[in-house]
């Protein structure tokens, strides 16, 4: 894969060992509705959930809004559009589209809501993809981000020095890594009304979101900014932590939110 566009290369063509991991990494669990609260989601509604993944998040929105909604996964990855769609099988509210540039075939206000979960961190121009998003809301709809910043995390027994030589090897696997702090400038910047910001962190001791950074450490390898050896000790480290009790995880996520005038 070529190196200056690898962050979004690397969604188009994914291995099958990266799909199963993320098969477990976007599993839709309980305590994730928090995260969609800001949404104001509601019976009846059409939503688009842009980056919508191998789907579970939009299969999680499609019971909120029932049948007399409806829900639209757009997605990158040929692979995720036709894992989610075969998982929405039986489910006339829920249709998931390929795409490949910035376009979401969907016409004008066509939706009442709009999300986008860990995406815009990826996109080649992320203002051509908010105006697109912005263009398929309907008037008074809602747009709600929800994204890391790979600027706030913590990894014990790492230190603040392992974490950043980390993910500044993987960086190339991002185009924007502080999207989180930026989303809220970014729906002003598109003319929407009514932004809000939140921060939703849970510190992981136990060591359920490690697939993250067994995640991270591929692109750490495709990058080749740090030895292989080198990443495979962190991880190493990060795993023995759970068992001695110096594992901690915390990747907050920005939760913004906006209306369209
Ligand atoms: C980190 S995953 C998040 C998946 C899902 N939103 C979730 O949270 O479970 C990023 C998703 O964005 C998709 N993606 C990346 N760039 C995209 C683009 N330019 N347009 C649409 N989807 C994109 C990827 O294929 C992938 O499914």
């Amino acid at each position: 894969m070529a190196t200056d566009t690898f962050y979004t290369d690397h969604w188009k063509h994914i291995e099958d060992d990266r799909i199963a991991r993320y098969e477990q990494m976007f599993q839709w669990r309980e305590g994730n509705a928090a995260l969609l609260e800001p949404a104001a989601l509601a019976a009846g509604l059409s939503v688009l959930d842009f980056g919508s993944g191998p789907g579970f998040m939009a299969l999680a929105i499609a019971d909120i809004v029932g049948t007399s909604g409806q829900v639209h996964g757009v997605d990158i990855n040929a692979r995720f559009v036709a894992d989610a769609t075969r998982r929405a099988a039986g489910r006339p509210n829920v249709a998931f589209h390929h795409v490949e540039g910035a376009a979401v075939p969907l016409p004008d206000g066509a939706v009442d809501r709009a999300i986008c979960k860990n995406v815009l961190e990826y996109v080649p121009d992320v203002d051509a993809t908010v105006a697109e998003i912005k263009r398929v809301l309907a008037p008074g709809g809602r747009i709600h981000i929800i994204d890391s910043d790979w600027g706030f995390v913590v990894v014990e027994p790492w230190g603040k020095a392992g974490v950043e030589r980390f993910f500044t090897a993987a960086a190339g696997a991002f185009k924007e890594p502080n999207i989180g702090r930026k989303a809220a400038g970014l729906l002003a910047r598109h003319g929407f009304r009514d932004v809000e910001a939140r921060v939703f962190a849970f510190a992981d001791r136990d060591g359920r979101a490690l697939p993250v950074l067994r995640n991270m450490k591929s692109y750490v390898a495709a990058g080749g900014r740090m030895a292989v050896a080198e990443a495979d000790a962190l991880l190493d480290a990060a795993e023995r932590g759970v068992a001695t009790g110096e594992y901690l995880f915390v990747l907050p996520q920005f939760l913004v939110s906006a209306n369209k005038g």
